[in-house]
């Protein structure tokens, strides 16, 4: 069967970009009943500095989104990284397979470290390898995520690979990366040419998991977009990308392809589409951001489920770490 992993930071808000490449995907694999693992990576988080209080609140914050979201805890195995021991363990045994020049080509590390790569973090470096430690020491075989992790799942492919030849076995998979659906890329309400991140320092160029319905029509009523009508086929939106945007994140939250939301739409102004999206988000989203808050102020509880969690991890990443080990020739407690 295949076993699903996936992660997310608990740095700052969940936002669009977020739910609906990752956290809404997570759900819909929750559907297919196959194993999963969702984990709060706090351990990338810290590759740069986090206030320590902030760090805790976000991912508890980030435990109540994905439980809010659909996730069942009892169905999926909801971790937080840095208490299941085994992927820091396995990550320094891939930070001895990877190479320098494959860290030194990865797009993410070079955008955040930027001209001043003297003073990153090794952390931030090594970052990808943890990642893959966090997939393969489960033996993952599905990995849902936004384009932007596109490549760093081929690095996870790259050391499973490297690992298997170097010492000659066939032990860890090349994992699948699963980036599909309309919203895989979600893009920023002010400028449809750079992503929503959670860095960017407009609040207005992204709907956060905890905004509030007025907020959310405010923003997309504000949202670039061009003079245009919708066009009624994929193609009309060539050279568009604020109108793309807004027509993905739509069908996306609608469960539609493009070409059935643009049959619909095609034609319209947007002054008549953006209404029509802000009602659709605020209907999919608050639901989630009041459940989110209730879950928060039950904080003993999320504690249990992250804790439990963790244990069921373990009877996974156990046995693997040790052949892990024992293949790399550590000698094993007597
Ligand atoms: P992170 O925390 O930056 O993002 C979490 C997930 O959200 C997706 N995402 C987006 N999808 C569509 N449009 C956007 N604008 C957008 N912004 C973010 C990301 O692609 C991701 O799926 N390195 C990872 C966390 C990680 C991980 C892993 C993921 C650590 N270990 C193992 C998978 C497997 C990260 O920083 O994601």
């Amino acid at each position: 069967t295949p076993r699903v992993f996936s992660g997310i930071q608990p740095s700052g808000n969940l936002h669009l970009g977020n739910y609906l490449g990752a956290l809404k995907r997570f759900v819909d694999w929750q559907a297919k009943d196959v194993e999963s693992i969702y984990c709060m990576v706090d351990m990338h988080a810290i590759t740069v500095w986090q206030d320590p209080a902030d760090l805790k609140k976000s991912t508890r914050e980030l435990c109540a989104g994905f439980i809010a979201a659909g996730l069942d805890p009892e169905q999926s195995i909801l971790i937080n990284q840095s208490q299941v021991p085994e992927h820091a363990q396995l990550a320094w045994i891939f930070n001895c397979v990877a190479r320098m020049g494959w860290m030194q080509r990865m797009t993410q590390w070079k955008d955040k470290a930027g001209k001043n790569a003297q003073n990153a973090s090794l952390g931030l470096f090594a970052y990808p390898a943890l990642m893959a430690a966090d997939i393969l020491v489960y033996h993952a075989t599905h990995v849902p995520v936004g384009e932007d992790q596109k490549q760093h799942l081929e690095l996870t492919r790259d050391i499973a690979m490297k690992f298997n030849h170097d010492y000659g076995v066939d032990f860890f998979p090349v994992t699948e990366p699963v980036i599909e659906g309309a919203a895989t890329r979600v893009m920023s309400l002010r400028d449809g040419s750079k992503k929503m991140s959670k860095s960017d320092a407009s609040d207005a160029s992204r709907i956060n998991l905890t905004d509030d319905a007025d907020t959310i029509a405010k923003k997309i009523r504000k949202a670039k977009t061009d003079p245009d009508a919708l066009p009624s086929e994929a193609e009309g939106l060539e050279g568009r990308p604020e109108a793309r945007n807004l027509v993905n994140i739509y069908a996306a939250m609608s469960e539609k392809t493009v070409d059935q939301v643009l049959a619909d739409v095609g034609g319209k102004a947007f002054s008549e589409f953006k209404p029509m999206l802000a009602d659709l988000s605020v209907s999919k989203m608050a639901p989630i951001t009041t459940e989110m808050a209730r879950l928060m102020q039950h904080q003993d509880e999320i504690d249990k489920i992250l804790a439990r969690g963790s244990e069921r991890a373990r009877e996974i990443t156990a046995p693997i770490l040790r052949k892990t080990y024992d293949i790399v020739g550590m000698v094993a407690p007597a």
